[in-house]
């Protein structure tokens, strides 16, 4: 819409132009996380009042400091592996385990024992597990992942839910496993669903919230229902912000119609993503074939979103930003691999040169999280800066 202003205009990076220049020059590639863009997230979902329980998808960005602050902004932790529930009680020692939900996928025996054994708040999602380790599932309260049959996301690699997902329990199979946990001496006490990531239409967790409030009462025990993440961010221009007050004035209409349920939330990426830019280094300016390309000290190991998804952020040259003719240019990094393209016909500064410091934008999550070393790269460094407006 004409006139609209566009988050890439009012991101926070753009006033702190001077600071994460100082920063780059202590070496790139680097994450940089505000806290003051998390925290404001964090109060944002804080003040919608149909939620009960909020949790943090620590997958997302699990650097101590974002951690700690949205632990004091009354989240609880979600995690996915031993690993991180070792990390969220080195980082939080006297956390109380009740405020961390482990939600396994396919997990070995070993994590589970460790997550009972730490006392944190169990998700199962097959009946195979019951049957396999009856001795580990007896006398728990458990939460149950189901599968509503479909998947929901950005991409299609991060939806979850269908015949061809490998999460959840499908509806079908609920009862069975009720039975089972209750012959177990177990109870089922949260019914949890996740669709996927990066969904956009607000609607979705109403229905989804409907749906499992119907399943809660049929299994009688159900005290918490968990809609999961999902909450979609702006990363382009084309994309509109998520309307938060239109997802809370759904959730409260079912809450209206099913009281007696404690409402859990899980997001990673809207807490984090916008936080975070990933400062790198132009290495490289090469014109092929009538395709000028920029390539960076950054590769697909340091933010692997573009290679895997196909998906956007926005890149600017932080060196020339604002009031240089441009051009177009294909951003790459320096792997040996086709995919390791940030973005393909980018308009830049057409004075775009090596040693630019460039800025790939809402790159806090799911970024230094899934960075590795292919290529034997160096991992990226991450700083924290706290810019409260
Ligand atoms: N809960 C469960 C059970 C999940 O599997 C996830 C994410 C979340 C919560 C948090 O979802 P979020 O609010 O962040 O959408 N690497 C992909 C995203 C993978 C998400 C995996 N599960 C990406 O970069 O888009």
């Amino acid at each position: 819409i004409a006139g609209t202003i566009r988050p890439r205009e009012t991101a926070w990076w753009r006033g702190q132009r001077e600071h994460l220049l100082h920063l780059a020059q202590a070496g790139t590639p680097r994450y940089v996380y505000n806290l003051a863009t998390v925290r404001a997230r964090a109060r944002a979902l804080a003040a919608i009042r149909p939620i009960d329980q909020r949790y943090y998808a620590i997958k997302a960005n699990s650097h101590p400091a974002i951690l700690e602050l949205l632990e004091q902004e009354g989240f609880g932790l979600e995690c996915v592996s031993h690993g991180e529930l070792k990390h969220v009680f080195n980082v939080l020692p006297t956390l109380s385990p009740r405020r961390v939900l482990f939600t396994p996928s396919f997990a070995p025996r070993t994590e589970y024992e460790a997550a009972f054994a730490l006392g944190v708040t169990v998700t199962v999602d097959n009946v195979e597990a019951l049957q396999r380790w009856p001795d580990l599932f007896r006398n728990r309260e458990l939460w149950l992942r189901v599968d509503l049959g479909r998947g929901e996301g950005h991409h299609a690699k991060v939806r979850t839910g269908g015949k061809d997902s490998k999460f959840g329990l499908p509806i079908a199979r609920v009862d069975e496993f009720v039975r089972l946990a209750e012959d177990l001496g177990s109870r089922v006490v949260g019914l949890h669903a996740h669709l996927g990531s990066g969904v956009e239409t607000a609607q979705h967790w109403r229905l989804m919230c409907d749906e499992l409030a119907g399943f809660a009462r049929r299994i009688g025990s159900v005290e918490t229902i968990d809609i999961g993440g999902g909450l979609p961010i702006p990363y382009s221009d084309d994309d509109e912000p998520f309307d938060l007050d239109a997802w809370a004035a759904g959730l409260a209409e079912v809450k209206a119609v099913h009281p007696a349920f404690r409402l859990a939330i899980e997001p990673g990426r809207y807490l984090v993503a916008e936080s975070g830019v990933l400062l790198t280094t132009a290495t490289q300016v090469v014109e092929k074939d009538g395709i000028r390309r920029v390539g960076l000290d950054a590769g697909m190991n340091t933010l692997m979103r573009p290679a895997l998804y196909d998906a956007w952020h926005d890149i600017e040259n932080l060196s020339r930003l604002g009031g240089y003719a441009e051009a177009l240019f294909d951003v790459v990094g320096p792997i040996c691999e086709s995919s390791d393209v940030f973005g393909k016909r980018r308009r830049l500064p057409v004075s775009t040169a090596p040693d630019d410091v460039m800025l790939i934008a809402d790159a806090g999550a799911y970024g230094y999280v899934m960075a590795n070393t292919y290529n034997q790269r160096e991992l990226p460094r991450e700083d924290i800066i706290d810019d409260v407006p």
